[in-house]
């Protein structure tokens, strides 16, 4: 295939064992949540975002076929497009007619998912130059050589920038901010503060995906690290804290526990809980104050009828 390229940047700045020991070593213990992708991570994902409760991926992709032909219009073509986090690549593919970039950088951690999502949509797109990197975008943003110089927009979709706490989610920024450049503009999704009872059932799905994709967590600690641990006495904790204004999810253990790594136990109490992800809804207002205080202004925002999710186009101030 010769419009795609690979590029590994060995994303080992915490590597699973060194997250689970300082994570687990906490008095509150907990996982950062990039570590819930690996390929079957990313596969469950993928799946969740199927589910008739987790509106966020359906709502967002009805906003972007709507809006494409206006993004178009407000970027201008021929932008080089970035996608952190770009997993099946499937939003990116109701933009890329309209956008006509001049190269789609697509970055993962998982480089097997990434090989694999890249090559597809090389096949289906064979104008387009693909530069594919795997990279732990929490860090750093490396922009591959091949890439055109020329004005670039970065795709932030399916509200990750929740996964952050609001002074990660400002560092992050602030690194798009410092990768897109001076003529620099970012297209991001972004969840919206709603009722709790719609924002439960979207990470209790009825057929117990997110559970899974929670759980999964622990099976990696197994296989990958040979952790002496039993999946079984967890369980699947998500709820709304109001006063954080995020889903917080959690893996509780269902009694006393010891969990042995390598030499190190972990003891876990019965209804301790293990923290794995945050995930922070933020209102139109609160978004826009955050990303004018990490150097960049709004240029048009999009909220659905419903109100449930909303797309922002900012330019580098
Ligand atoms: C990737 N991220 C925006 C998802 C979210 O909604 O926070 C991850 C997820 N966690 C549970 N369900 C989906």
């Amino acid at each position: 295939m010769e419009n795609v390229t690979f590029h590994d940047h060995k994303p080992q700045a915490l590597s699973l064992y060194d997250a689970v020991v300082t994570g687990l070593s906490k008095s509150d213990k907990s996982i950062p949540p990039k570590f819930f992708y690996d390929q079957r991570g990313s596969e469950l994902f993928d799946r969740i975002c199927d589910q008739p409760e987790y509106y966020l991926p359906s709502v967002e992709c009805r906003m972007l076929s709507d809006l494409a032909d206006e993004i178009a219009k407000l970027t201008g073509k021929g932008r080089a497009l970035i996608e952190p986090g770009a997993g099946s690549a499937s939003k990116v593919r109701l933009l890329l007619d309209a956008l006509r970039p001049s190269a789609f950088v697509p970055m993962d951690i998982s480089f097997d998912y990434l090989k694999s999502s890249a090559r597809a949509l090389a096949m289906e797109y064979p104008w387009l130059p693909i530069h594919a990197a795997c990279v732990d975008f929490t860090h750093s943003l490396p922009i591959p050589k091949e890439v055109p110089n020329g004005p670039r927009l970065l795709f932030f979709p399916g509200s990750s920038l929740g996964n952050f706490n609001p002074g990660e989610a400002g560092e992050f920024l602030r690194l798009v901010h410092d990768t897109v450049g001076e003529d620099g503009m970012m297209l991001i999704g972004v969840d919206t503060k709603k009722s709790e009872q719609v924002l439960h059932a979207a990470y209790n799905d009825a057929a117990g995906l997110t559970a899974d994709f929670n759980l999964n967590l622990l099976q990696r600690m197994q296989q990958e690290l040979n952790a002496d641990i039993d999946p079984g006495v967890f369980e699947h904790l998500a709820f709304y804290n109001g006063e954080e204004g995020r889903i917080e999810m959690h893996l509780v253990s269902t009694q006393q526990q010891t969990l042995r790594l390598n030499g190190h136990r972990f003891e876990f109490e019965k209804g301790e809980t293990l923290h794995t992800e945050n995930s922070y809804k933020y209102s139109p207002t609160e978004f826009i104050n955050m990303v004018t205080d990490n150097g960049f202004k709004e240029v048009r925002h999009w909220v659905d009828d419903e109100g449930l999710f909303a797309i922002y186009l900012v330019a580098v101030a």
